[in-house]
């Protein structure tokens, strides 16, 4: 058993942990282990937005996204995923992960202007939202050792088995800047316009969470447990995030099913949410029916079949610093992910 915090960001503690040092979790779970030279990650979301079928614009665009990633300084791992949001538009999203700012910042420049610079005239709504916070304010968690997912990907290998999980406060006990911060969050959401373009200013320690699902490796009943009762539970929880968050400070969220290489649905989804805090995150996951009951049924569930489990869960969740964050909006409607979060200005 070891901590989910590294060994290199280990440090004296002003704030304690949820649980006593000799706590042991009732299953296995596992972190993403960097290499210690690795700083800080980037997380870049590249939205697309639609009404109806693609048109040539959407088609071209993710086209030209996807050789971006492929160029000089492009990112380690990126994966896509498409949902419908509550205005009725689709949005596929491109999610990129680097474990260099100096990379990503050679790189970002020129994807930025392509993607958000064109001006209205395409008809088709874009959106970059980026995180880039230093290692010591996000956290992964994984049910399984082996795929690893997101970030993860980028990490140098997955940890034994952790002890700071399965219970309410262990996503924040495995993030290491727990150890001396609340990381309460302090100021608020502004909109900056930028010709057509809209930008968002948001706030210190704002909290972003990836929490991905992958049944394509369930059979019989594992399957029909997943699918029968576990998701349309997951689909309410994600639904009322998405139009209900708000007075509890959940930005926007996005249930997303993940898409393949030729733009099909795959067995795997994930929910993707901007939030106010991690306190307001941490509330949700405890407190709102939907999340009780599958942390519930996924407990005992896991309990049972250990690491012969085949549905596999994991998360990514980041607190990130004002400095740490980008977002950027060109013709997307005013629900669209952190423009929720504020009231948009008219054009000049
Ligand atoms: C099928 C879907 C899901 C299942 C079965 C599930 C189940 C669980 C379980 C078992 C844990 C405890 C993990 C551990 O510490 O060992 C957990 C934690 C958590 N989940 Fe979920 N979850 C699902 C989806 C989601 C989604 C989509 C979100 C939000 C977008 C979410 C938010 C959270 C949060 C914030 C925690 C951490 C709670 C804390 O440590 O205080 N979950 N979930």
């Amino acid at each position: 058993m070891e901590s989910a915090i590294p060994a290199h960001l280990q440090t004296a503690r002003s704030r304690h942990r949820r649980v006593p040092d000799d706590y042991k979790p009732p299953y296995p779970s596992f972190v993403a282990r960097h290499k210690p030279a690795v700083t800080r990650v980037i997380m870049a979301y590249f939205g697309v937005q639609y009404r109806g079928e693609p048109t040539a614009a959407v088609a071209e665009a993710l086209a030209q996204i996807a050789a971006r990633f492929a160029a000089d300084n492009g990112p380690l791992h990126w994966d896509r995923a498409r949902y419908v949001d509550q205005a009725g538009f689709t949005n596929v999203v491109s999610v990129a992960y680097w474990d260099s700012a100096s990379r990503f910042d050679a790189w970002f420049d020129q994807a930025r202007e392509a993607w958000t610079g064109g001006g209205e005239g395409s008809g088709v709504g874009c959106f970059i939202e980026v995180l880039r916070p230093h290692v010591e304010r996000y956290e992964t968690l994984f049910s399984s050792l082996d795929r690893p997912e997101g970030v993860a990907i980028l990490a140098e290998a997955m940890s034994g088995e952790v002890q700071e999980h399965a219970y309410w406060g262990g996503m924040r006990d495995r993030i290491p800047l727990s150890q001396t911060s609340d990381m309460a969050p302090s100021g608020e959401p502004r909109a900056v316009r930028d010709g057509a373009r809209i930008r968002v200013v948001a706030h210190d320690n704002l909290c972003l969470i990836r929490s991905g699902q992958d049944w394509s490796d369930t059979e019989a009943s594992e399957r029909k447990m997943y699918l029968d009762d576990v998701e349309p539970v997951l689909r309410e929880g994600m639904d009322f995030l998405r139009d209900d968050g708000g007075p509890i400070g959940c930005y926007a969220n996005r249930y997303m099913r993940v898409v393949d290489a030729d733009g099909r649905d795959i067995e795997k989804s994930y929910g993707q949410s901007w939030w106010r805090s991690l306190a307001a995150l941490e509330r949700w996951a405890e407190s709102h029916p939907t999340h009780v009951r599958i942390f519930g049924a996924a407990m005992k569930y896991l309990s049972t079949l250990g690491p012969s489990a085949k549905l596999r869960l994991y998360h990514e969740v980041t607190v990130a610093a004002a400095d740490e964050q980008f977002f950027e909006y060109l013709n997307c409607h005013p629900q669209t992910g952190m423009l929720a979060a504020v009231a948009t200005p008219s054009a000049p």
